[in-house]
């Protein structure tokens, strides 16, 4: 038996560089409709998750906010991420601050920064655009200069601990080379056609909690239709899903799998044990012809050290 049996996902959790301990399984929320998400979020509360991974650029903090409160689940119990949007890296706070507006919230658990991207800030747009489509970048602003910033805000109480999300080796080194806290988390798209494998290695050996995002494969899943995963599930009388979700678990990584669908959502929160052959073959997976692939990149123009 290992330490992860069929529990209830807000019973297995693993410990932050802060001390603090996050359940391994979240819900995803991104893509989420927002007429949608609020219905996602209490089924998936009141089906024992205790974790929700949300963002400013989403535009339904307000919803994720609504089924929090539906859930009736005590504040305290509960962990709840969001995310610095890049036009706010002069300004992390006031993204915070909107955030926990947004939500009904005082403080989230973690705030990330969703890219190591700055942007220019102009007025409401979320994505300015230069005069040739290129967008609009802040090139007199660094990432480390916003991680100057996140530094100063665990200290107001409205978040307990900070991180980052799509970062690569290169772009942790320099931030860890001036940076006085380390981050507590590196949120990354991590499926087994892009296991990750140097940054997991890498971010455990700083202290740095790896957490997956499209854990699934994104819109449609579809990670879940190879035929190694299903035949894994098959095995386990489980889903792919199930599979997929517990090979990123039993890596030591949070794994924060997307579903408006109730159903899902509660089989996703189940975790299976897989044995080390099955480990092995899910970790070489990507080796396959064909089979690596990376489904989220946007095009920031910039070299984001991939
Ligand atoms: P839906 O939200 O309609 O249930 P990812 O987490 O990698 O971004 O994947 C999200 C996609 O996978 C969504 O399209 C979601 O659909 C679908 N999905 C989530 N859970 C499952 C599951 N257990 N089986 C099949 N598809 C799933």
């Amino acid at each position: 038996m290992s330490q992860y049996p069929s529990a209830a996902p807000g019973q297995t959790t693993f410990k932050l560089n802060t001390g603090a301990e996050i359940p391994v399984v979240g819900l995803g929320t991104w893509q989420s409709p927002a007429d949608e998400v609020a219905k996602a979020v209490e089924s998936a509360l009141k089906s024992g998750y205790r974790h929700i991974d949300a963002a400013w650029i989403y535009g339904q903090e307000d919803a994720v906010g609504e089924g929090i409160k539906a859930s009736g689940v005590p504040r305290s119990e509960l962990f709840i991420t969001t995310k610095v949007w890049c036009t706010y890296h002069r300004n992390p706070e006031a993204c915070l601050d909107d955030s926990l507006k947004r939500l009904g919230l005082n403080y989230v658990d973690l705030l990330l920064i969703h890219w190591p991207v700055p942007l220019e800030k102009r007025g409401n747009e979320n994505i300015p655009l230069n005069p040739d489509g290129s967008r609009a970048i802040d090139r007199d602003w660094t990432p480390e200069q916003t991680w100057e910033l996140m530094e100063k805000l665990p200290a107001t109480g409205k978040t307990k601990a900070i991180g980052v999300s799509n970062w690569s080796i290169p772009y942790l080194e320099k931030l860890l080379a001036r940076a006085k806290i380390v981050p507590a988390a590196n949120q990354v798209e991590l499926h087994p056609s892009l296991p990750q494998h140097e940054l997991v290695k890498y971010c455990q050996s700083k202290g740095i909690q790896m957490q997956a995002y499209s854990p699934l494969g994104s819109s449609g899943g579809p990670v879940l239709q190879d035929e190694l995963v299903q035949s894994i599930a098959k095995a386990h009388n489980a889903n792919p899903a199930q599979v997929v979700i517990s090979w990123a678990a039993q890596r030591g990584v949070v794994v924060l799998p997307k579903s408006v669908t109730p159903s899902r959502i509660e089989t996703n929160g189940k975790l299976i044990t897989l044995s080390n052959e099955e480990m092995l073959q899910l970790n070489e997976l990507h080796k396959q012809e064909g089979k690596a692939v990376r489904l989220v990149k946007p095009n920031w123009g910039v070299d984001l050290g991939w």
